[in-house]
């Protein structure tokens, strides 16, 4: 595991574009696992502006986001689907084809329907770099907290505080989701290769617990302790927590020195 000590969301935001730019450039029909979020929107906004500048081509890449609520069609404004479109697809060369996004507006037959989305990632060859944001609770996509560590694509109650923290989004009044379809934690260990991003006080624990904390199905995240490839990416605020940063910042000089391979 590396982790990435960051100054604020910018420095995020542009290494985390950096390290997916740099993976398509390597293989151009990269299978590319994508995430939502605040977190997520200048990452967005960095990869476009390099697609813009004419160094960045996405026509062969393949994506498969980890989620959508339950009951938002694509028109709708909070819907992945939609926030997919607004920040990135609608200003890249993504074929639309190659973009997966589960459907959140199936009814019934849920396990066939997420059996199938599974099956997509397996034809189009695993997941190679899988971007990931993280929640207060731990979780990543909606692996809300005592998910299976095993678990795979399937419907997910959400829990209070992902309700709280997403209600903000939302109209009052508006019906809001109670549930999603997202990708399991089984399914998203198999990615070749996985980032996390973090940014600000209110993640702070849940970096702690993921990082340093025993590998427990109450914090998602901290699953990623067992996968060969993770980086974490996190800010001052984020990090703040963490007692081993000096222990981090001397890995990742070390690793520049000696294969830097693993930071691009
Ligand atoms: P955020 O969401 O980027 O909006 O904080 C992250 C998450 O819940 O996975």
């Amino acid at each position: 595991m590396l982790v990435l000590l960051k100054r604020d969301s910018e420095e995020i935001s542009r290494q985390a574009a950096q390290l997916v730019a740099g993976a398509v450039r390597k293989k151009p029909g990269l299978v590319l696992g994508l995430a939502t979020g605040g977190t997520m929107v200048d990452v967005y906004k960095h990869l476009v502006q390099l697609h813009k500048e004419g160094s960045l081509d996405f026509s062969r890449v393949v994506t498969f986001n980890l989620d959508e609520y339950l009951g938002l069609p694509a028109t709708h404004s909070q819907s992945f689907h939609y926030f997919m479109r607004e920040h990135f697809f609608s200003r890249v060369n993504v074929n639309p084809r190659n973009i997966h996004i589960p459907d959140g507006t199936i009814q019934g037959n849920y396990d066939q329907y997420c059996a199938s989305f599974e099956e997509d990632i397996r034809k189009a060859g695993g997941i190679d770099l899988q971007i990931l944001g993280i929640g207060r609770n731990g979780h990543i996509g909606f692996n809300e907290p005592t998910s299976s560590l095993a678990s795979r694509t399937r419907l997910k109650v959400l829990s209070q505080e992902t309700m709280d923290d997403n209600a903000k989004s939302f109209a009052p009044g508006e019906e809001r989701p109670r549930c999603a379809i997202t990708m399991g934690i089984g399914t998203i260990l198999e990615a070749r290769k996985i980032i996390l991003l973090a940014t600000g006080a209110a993640k702070a624990a849940a970096v702690a617990k993921s990082i340093e904390g025993p590998i427990a199905s109450a914090v998602s995240a901290s699953v990623l302790q067992l996968h060969p490839e993770v980086t974490f990416i996190v800010d001052e605020q984020a990090a703040s927590q963490l007692t081993q940063r000096e222990y981090y910042r001397r890995v990742l000089e070390m690793t520049a020195l000696l294969t830097p391979d693993r930071l691009s």
